[in-house]
């Protein structure tokens, strides 16, 4: 399998792994099929993504999308962050191979579900963002009830 020069660096040397304390939003989301796990913290203020981590238990495409995804947000608005899409991490990234097109849509989807969690607590509504669907901290709360 063929990796850009970029995915490279990103996995060896992923940017912004770590946790946010007190995040303002935090997103956790899952592929069933592979099993690969993704959890992005957003630090929310004024309406800026001021910084941005990761914890990532999948594999080498899925380190290298979610450390490309928060480098992209961090200094954004919001609606700015939005546009941070799959396509734009792969762009980012000069490309991956297309069976690994999942893990950057994971990338996505956990960016997605921490500015979904940073709406809900703040009761606000986010134009354009639609509730996760791969949400493993949903999942969960489903299965409880
Ligand atoms: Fe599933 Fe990469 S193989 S996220």
């Amino acid at each position: 399998m063929e990796y850009s020069a970029k995915v490279m660096d990103h996995f060896m040397n992923p940017r912004n792994v770590g946790e946010i304390e007190d995040a303002s939003g935090v997103g956790t989301v899952g592929n069933a099929k592979c099993g690969d796990i993704m959890k992005v913290y957003l630090q929310i203020e004024d309406g800026i993504i001021q910084d941005a981590k990761f914890k990532t238990f999948g594999c080498g495409a899925a380190v290298a999308t979610s450390s490309m995804a928060t480098e992209l947000v961090k200094g954004k608005t919001i609606q700015q962050a939005l546009e941070v899409t799959n396509k734009a991490v792969m762009e980012a990234l000069d490309g991956l191979p297309p069976v690994k097109v999942h893990c950057s849509c994971l990338a996505e989807e956990a960016l997605h579900a921490a500015l979904w969690d940073y709406a809900e607590k703040n009761h606000i509504v986010i134009e354009g963002l639609k509730k996760p669907v791969n949400d493993i901290d949903e999942l969960h709360h489903h299965t409880e009830e």
